[in-house]
């Protein structure tokens, strides 16, 4: 058996020599996951850039990442307000806001793609992030649900793909999975491991396998709590209350599915669904499927399991 320098030789892989230090991370997408990834990369000092086709989103995420950012400040600046403002201003100076993809990422060390969950829009990024970049940045995918090799299929070079998995809210969430596929070199492995530290997150390594560790526990829990719904077991805040007092975690699952968005959930579970039709723990709930056709989405529609103001 090769060892792994060697298996490096001679599949061309990178070296960590070859990799530059990350300084510039340009995130795409500027939903909630990738605003999150933009003010922790930010917060850690490294120059950002957030990208996104729709102008709007970009002036969303700028929003929301000043008003995340003035809830961390006046947590660590309690009594000063100057000192909340500085924070505040020294993150936001060092994300920038762009539409174009090409630009972005001239100068990125890293790329991290945080869009919608679509196999084909995912790959023409990817394509256009590749003839774009520098031959020797990283290239990285936020997916929550999808296969790393699906996703990269069509990139020149895999040995700088990996994934970073970050959880929702970024700023608040201590957890970074990073997934490796069955190219990703080890000099790319160890950068975003390094990367995560960086960001001041504990990294886990997980293989490509579909939902990698959290949401492939997380998923299917969520989805078991509806099925005990729909049979008519227990209502919704008791099961809520149930988890959050009897197995302490933060938000019940019902919580949690409107806090992530129920359409998300719906996306993840029927896309497996697909790919393992006899897997019992990915079978579809016809309530969550009912509440997406209806536009109730979660917090993020006002209505989900539960209403909100
Ligand atoms: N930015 C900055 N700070 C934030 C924040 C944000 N976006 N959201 C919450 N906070 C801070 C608040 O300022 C507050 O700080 P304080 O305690 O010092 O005052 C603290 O977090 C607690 O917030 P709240 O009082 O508003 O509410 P909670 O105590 O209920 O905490 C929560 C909110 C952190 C979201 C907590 O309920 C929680 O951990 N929930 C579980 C979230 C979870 O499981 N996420 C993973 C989802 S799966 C996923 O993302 C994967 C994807 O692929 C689907």
């Amino acid at each position: 058996m090769l060892s792994s320098t060697c298996t490096a030789a001679v599949r061309g892989l990178s070296t960590t020599a070859q990799l530059s230090k990350i300084n510039n991370v340009t995130v795409i997408g500027a939903g909630l996951m990738g605003s999150g990834i933009a003010q922790v990369s930010a917060n850690a000092k490294l120059n950002v850039t957030v990208v996104d086709s729709n102008q709007s989103a970009l002036d969303k995420a700028q929003k929301g990442i000043t008003s995340s950012l003035q809830r961390v400040a006046k947590k660590k600046h309690a009594d000063d307000a100057a000192a909340q403002t500085a924070l505040v201003s020294s993150v936001l100076d060092r994300i920038k806001m762009s539409t174009n993809v090409s630009d972005s990422v001239k100068d990125a060390d890293l790329v991290i793609e945080a869009i919608v969950e679509n196999i084909d829009i995912k790959r023409k990024l990817f394509a256009e992030v590749e003839a774009a970049a520098k031959p020797t940045t990283l290239i990285t995918t936020n997916t929550s649900s999808l296969r790393l090799a699906d996703i990269g299929l069509n990139l020149k070079d895999k040995t700088r793909f990996g994934g970073l998995h970050f959880f929702n809210p970024v700023p608040m969430m201590k957890l970074l999975e990073v997934v490796r596929h069955n190219d990703t070199s080890d000099a790319t492995f160890e950068q975003l491991i390094e990367y995560g530290k960086t960001v001041g997150k504990t990294t886990v390594a997980c293989k490509d396998t579909p939902g990698f560790i959290v949401n492939r526990l997380l998923v299917p829990y969520m989805f078991e709590a509806l099925r005990l719904y729909e049979r008519g077991d227990a209502s919704m805040p008791d099961i809520d209350v149930a988890m959050k007092l009897g197995a302490g975690y933060p938000m019940g699952p019902f919580e949690l599915s409107d806090y992530v968005g129920l359409d998300t959930c719906k996306f993840i579970m029927d896309g497996w669904h697909k790919q393992y039709p006899d897997e019992v723990a990915f079978k579809p709930s016809p309530l969550l499927d009912s509440l997406v056709d209806a536009g109730k989405t979660g917090r993020k529609s006002g209505e989900g399991f539960y209403k909100y103001k």
